[in-house]
């Protein structure tokens, strides 16, 4: 069976904020930020929502894909800021859609969130319960972020990716022809999770004595940042093995988009040019669940990704979570 990620698509708030910006309304600056990030510039939501993004992002996944809404057996959306606790983001992307047949549900993995949930369309269509999936990642973090905190505020954006996948029932799984998902891992560690944190909301049951204070994301960035640089490249390493496939034999390491010096990190731990490592964090920052998808689909739009190239994708961040793919286009 070939499982194939058949289209990609995008979507980011009109609103560019550069760091020269940010360093107007709070004590930071472009020379922080730039060299100790590598990002420049994020995209904030002002009309836009999780939502309105995932289903702008859809449609020109869909579109990309050459498929139709109603061809789509299941939705999963990973976010951690969806517009609402209940409809899910993904229920609200199938009604934004018309997708009448799909089923539709939400996952929270943080910043590992696409990945888990392109793991969890795979596992679906390998099971041969569906054949086609639209998978997105779509973050409004602006609106979790605690604006009096530099450490954190000037790190993330908003925006969401997607991509289709399906059984391509077909095709043969000869080398060279694009063998779709070759091998997947990924993992959490829960023991460790608050070094990232957003809490929810409080009790505020009349028989409990609670004062309302609203909670938004707290990190402790050295502990996430070591977490990453270990864990990343031996996620990737075993992912390879898995799959029989060396290091040399990736065109792209597309990774989650936290800060350019993991990248360079991880590229270094597995000696590889870092050139092979595509980045949107400059012009995008930290879109947790939507890094990945949104950096695949600028690749895919700039026809960076041709039949049979071995790419590997690799998010990771708060749970702590974890996970890695490697697939050929
Ligand atoms: O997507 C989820 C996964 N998240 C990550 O992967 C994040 C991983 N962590 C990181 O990327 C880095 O740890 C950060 C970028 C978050 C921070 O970089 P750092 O090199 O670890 O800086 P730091 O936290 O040690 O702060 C160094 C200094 C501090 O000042 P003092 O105490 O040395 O005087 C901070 O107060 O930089 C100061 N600082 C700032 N200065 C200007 C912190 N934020 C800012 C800021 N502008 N925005």
């Amino acid at each position: 069976m070939i499982m194939r990620m058949i289209g990609t698509g995008s979507s980011l708030p009109q609103q560019i904020v550069t760091n020269e910006d940010l360093s107007k309304i709070m004590d930071t600056s472009d020379e922080w930020i730039s060299s100790r990030t590598g990002i420049k510039e994020r995209h904030l939501a002002k009309e836009e929502t999780t939502a309105s993004m995932s289903v702008e992002a859809g449609e020109r996944a869909l579109r990309n894909a050459g498929i139709k809404a109603e061809e789509i057996d299941l939705i999963i959306v990973a976010t951690i800021t969806g517009d609402y606790i209940t409809p899910s983001a993904a229920c609200e992307v199938q009604a934004g859609l018309g997708a009448g047949r799909a089923v539709a549900f939400d996952i929270n993995a943080a910043c590992s969130g696409f990945m888990f949930a392109l793991h969890t369309a795979y596992a679906y269509l390998q099971s041969g319960i569906y054949k086609t999936a639209l998978v997105i990642g779509a973050e409004t973090l602006s609106k979790i972020m605690d604006w009096s905190d530099r450490s954190t505020c000037v790190l993330f954006g908003d925006g969401a990716g997607a991509a289709v996948v399906r059984v391509c029932e077909k095709e043969t799984k000869e080398k060279g022809n694009g063998r779709g998902l070759l091998a997947f891992e990924q993992g959490t560690d829960g023991f460790r999770g608050k070094v990232l944190a957003c809490e929810g909301r409080k009790n505020r049951n009349p028989l409990i004595q609670n004062s309302f204070v609203p909670s938004y994301v707290n990190m402790d960035g050295q502990e996430v940042y070591k977490f990453a640089v270990c864990t990343v490249p031996a996620s990737i390493l075993r992912v390879l093995d898995e799959a029989d496939v060396s290091v040399e034999d990736i065109k792209y390491f597309v990774l989650h988009q936290a800060n350019i010096r993991i990248i360079q990190s991880v590229a270094k731990r597995l000696n590889v040019d870092v050139e092979k490592f595509p980045v949107s964090l400059d012009h995008c920052g930290n879109v947790s669940a939507a890094s990945v998808p949104i950096l695949l689909d600028e690749m895919n739009q700039k026809g960076m990704l041709a039949r049979g190239d071995k790419i590997v994708m690799s998010g990771f961040g708060g749970g702590l979570t974890w996970a890695s793919a490697v697939i050929e286009w």
